[in-house]
């Protein structure tokens, strides 16, 4: 049996032990998740997802490192929330499972801090269940949610099972908000999420973004994603920034995935990462 057939499996047994009906895979056609766990070297992935990855890389060789930058971001960034004393977290574009996902990272600070993954992607969804069939009973949930409905996000009974929305909570939105178009107001849809939570929330996100790339090459890669299921919309450093409005910018501020609160010395070509980085508190 291949690798890709064992993978499809995998996901097939997990659906079905979970009571859930068996997932269309759709494995002709790529899909963000699946490019993003080839990125970051996973096997969760499908030839087409590999081809299309492999296209954007040709465009953007930095997107490898980008993405494993991202993910190491991610686990400061809840680690350091978890430090901060936030116990509740709420992450949106959970993503194919991979090592370290928020609920292992805040779980080593807090072993009673509680996690709500969120993804509109039912390939994700079947993954993680599978995950979360091992985590401690009761700390971590998966909800199937699109954040493009922040209402129905907030409304959502297995959130409010998991958390209490009048305690501090952590609204995580790494390497989603591209997903997200103009025309589906995604300042709007951060405003509302960020307006449900109490003082001494936080909003941690990451950006996919051109600055540092040349115009030609920025419009080639969201056209490889036009190909796959979802659009790309890259954002610049001050259009990032205004998903901060109204919040406190923890130090350093708007940075490059590397550049934020680093555990080693960044070499100095990292620092071009095309991911922008921030962690804001609610006061
Ligand atoms: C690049 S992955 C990021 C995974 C993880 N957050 C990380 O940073 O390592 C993006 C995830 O966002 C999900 N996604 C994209 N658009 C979404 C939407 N409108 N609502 C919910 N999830 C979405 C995709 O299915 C995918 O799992």
């Amino acid at each position: 049996m291949t690798d890709d057939q064992e993978t499809a499996l995998d996901w097939m047994s997990a659906s079905e032990e979970d009571g859930q009906e068996p997932t269309d895979l759709r494995p002709d056609v790529p899909h963000p998740a699946r490019m993003y766990d080839y990125y970051l070297g996973g096997k969760d992935n499908f030839p087409a997802d590999r081809a299309a990855a492999e296209k954007v890389m040709a465009i953007s060789p930095r997107v490898r490192l980008s993405a494993q930058a991202n993910r190491a971001y991610l686990q400061r960034a809840v680690r350091y929330l978890a430090e901060q004393g936030v116990k509740q977290f709420l992450d949106i574009g959970t993503g194919i499972p991979t090592a370290g996902n928020t609920h292992e990272i805040a779980q080593q600070v807090h072993p009673d801090a509680r996690v709500a993954y969120l993804d509109n992607d039912p390939i994700v969804l079947v993954h993680s269940r599978a995950l979360l069939a091992g985590a401690s009973h009761g700390s971590a949930t998966v909800v199937q949610a699109d954040l493009r409905d922040p209402a129905g996000i907030l409304a959502e009974p297995r959130v409010h099972e998991l958390l209490d929305l009048g305690q501090p909570v952590a609204l995580l939105l790494f390497a989603i908000l591209h997903f997200v178009d103009d025309e589906s107001d995604p300042y709007g849809i951060v405003r509302t999420l960020v307006d449900a939570l109490p003082s001494g929330s936080y909003l941690a996100l990451s950006h996919g973004t051109a600055d540092f790339i040349s115009p030609a090459q920025a419009g080639r890669g969201p056209a490889v994603y036009c190909a796959a299921t979802e659009r790309l919309t890259l954002r610049s450093r001050e259009q990032v920034s205004r998903f901060f409005d109204g919040l406190e910018l923890v130090e350093p501020g708007i940075v490059t995935a590397p550049l934020w609160r680093p555990e080693r010395p960044e070499q100095e070509d990292d620092a071009f990462t095309g991911i922008w980085a921030a962690v804001g508190r609610k006061p």
